[in-house]
């Protein structure tokens, strides 16, 4: 099915230090070549510098895994949109599920954060998704369309959204790191709403927005995944640590 240029990220949460690193873009820049979607590598922020600096001159991008929303300030600890771009990043992810349930992030704080993403010239990668007791319930479309309401700046309060600037990664909580993931039907079923609900939020824009799905992605079903109607490419946690496995699931996603 034609669609949008798939996006296959590696999220890669607080692991790795400089050695490892590099190596592991290293590799995945040597591949990149092989694979016809885009690759995307969101390091720990004490890597983005130099794994930017890795992939300079290869069509391999790079992301942070958040920003605060201020410009500056005394926020100890805490890194501006501003400083990703610096750093040499194009991509900042926002609103994770390991943010907003272990650190408290509310929708309206990730709505600010992706203000302030699309003001430093970042695309942001927002990232919604139920947890299982809410699935459970029978509760998941509702919370997917309350989660976009609160995070997505459409009120004009920002840059306008579109698919320049705003990716959807739909991440099931109970799916993360787990092993787990949704059937084939649930996840069409879950981005068949998704686009709907950016459609009508935004409009004729919501075409060209990239849904992501993220949540134990991983080589053997991502072509599965993959082939899903409005499954524009993955977030991958735990298999982004290998060059193999990220390959092999960015192969599929060209396949
Ligand atoms: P996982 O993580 O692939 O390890 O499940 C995905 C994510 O948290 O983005």
């Amino acid at each position: 099915m034609a669609g949008l240029k798939k996006l296959i990220a590696g999220n890669w949460k607080m692991n790795m230090l400089h050695t490892d690193g590099a190596a592991l873009a290293r590799d995945i820049v040597d591949g990149a070549d092989k694979v016809g979607c885009d690759l995307l590598l969101c390091p720990p922020s004490t890597l983005v510098s130099w794994i930017a600096e890795t992939a300079s001159g290869s069509p391999v991008l790079v992301g942070a895994q958040d920003c605060h929303e201020a410009e500056s300030g005394a926020f100890t600890g805490d890194i501006s949109a501003a400083m990703v771009r610096d750093a040499g990043a194009s991509y900042v992810i926002l609103g994770h599920s390991e943010r907003r349930h272990g650190l408290g992030e509310t929708d309206s704080r990730v709505r600010t954060k992706v203000t302030a993403a699309h003001s430093a010239g970042l695309v942001a990668i927002v990232c919604i998704g139920e947890t299982e007791a809410q699935r459970d319930a029978g509760e998941t479309l509702d919370v997917l369309s309350a989660q976009l309401d609160g995070s997505l700046p459409t009120d004009g309060d920002g840059d306008a959204i579109n698919g320049a600037n705003t990716v959807i990664a739909y991440e099931p909580v109970w799916a993360i790191g787990t092993g787990r993931t949704p059937t084939l039907e649930e996840v069409a079923q879950a981005h068949a709403h998704i686009r709907a609900h950016l459609e009508h939020l935004l409009g004729e824009a919501a075409s060209d927005i990239r849904i992501l799905y993220g949540g134990s992605m991983k080589p053997e079903n991502a072509g599965d995944l993959l082939m899903i109607a409005n499954v524009d490419g993955g977030l991958i946690g735990g298999a982004s640590l290998s060059a193999d496995s990220f390959l092999a699931i960015a192969g599929a996603a060209t396949a």
